[in-house]
């Protein structure tokens, strides 16, 4: 074949599903979808409104933040699902989900949960892409635990996240909150 041939057009929209919670969304997560915009022509940063995790923010509010987050990547589209990830996956064009991994701790949940998604669908394939080591430490969850002790959480997610996980724990005491922690 001609070394020169046009690519075909269907096989160069190659689109990566990102799915997660995004509860809240930070570097880590933003260095992720930066970097695959390197490979895949498109990503869709998939928010989960059927998590196993009680979410401290609404599926609008994540949504809102991931969407201002990534306004000017007209290459991201942030959009939310219900229900199985891979019945969604399947209803768009994507050929792969991609996930971050962290450390070994991440592995044997991520293992398992790219194995179930290709029991249930198995012309789909799971992409890991190891994280920044400077975001290594960052997880939505630890962010949202020092944030709520009045920590600093500058430089691991952005202003806007910042913002947003101040207002929220500025609720009275007296008012019950919508969350709870998982140890
Ligand atoms: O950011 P998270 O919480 O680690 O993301 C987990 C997520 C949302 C990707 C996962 O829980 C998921 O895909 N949920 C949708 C329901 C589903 O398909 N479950 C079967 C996978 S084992």
């Amino acid at each position: 074949m001609n070394r020169t041939t046009e690519i075909p057009r269907e096989a160069k929209g190659i689109i990566a599903i990102y799915p997660g919670s995004f509860d809240p969304i930070t570097y880590g997560h933003i260095d992720i979808v930066e970097r695959a915009l390197e490979i895949f022509d498109r990503v869709i940063v998939a928010i989960a409104q059927d998590t196993a995790k009680n979410a401290l923010f609404t599926v609008e509010e994540r949504m809102e933040m991931v969407r201002s987050i990534f306004a000017d990547m007209p290459k991201v589209v942030v959009d939310t699902f219900k229900g199985l990830l891979v019945n969604y996956v399947e209803k768009t064009n994507a050929k792969v989900i991609l996930r971050g991994l962290r450390a070994t701790s991440d592995f044997e949940y991520e293992f398992h949960m790219a194995s179930m998604n290709r029991s249930l669908s198995p012309r789909l394939d799971t992409l890991f892409m190891m994280t920044n080591k400077d975001y290594f430490f960052v997880s939505s969850r630890t962010i949202k635990e020092v944030a709520s002790l009045g920590g600093t959480v500058e430089g691991l997610v952005p202003d806007l996240v910042a913002r947003k996980l101040k207002e929220k724990f500025k609720l009275p005491l007296t008012k019950k909150r919508d969350f709870d922690w998982e140890y």
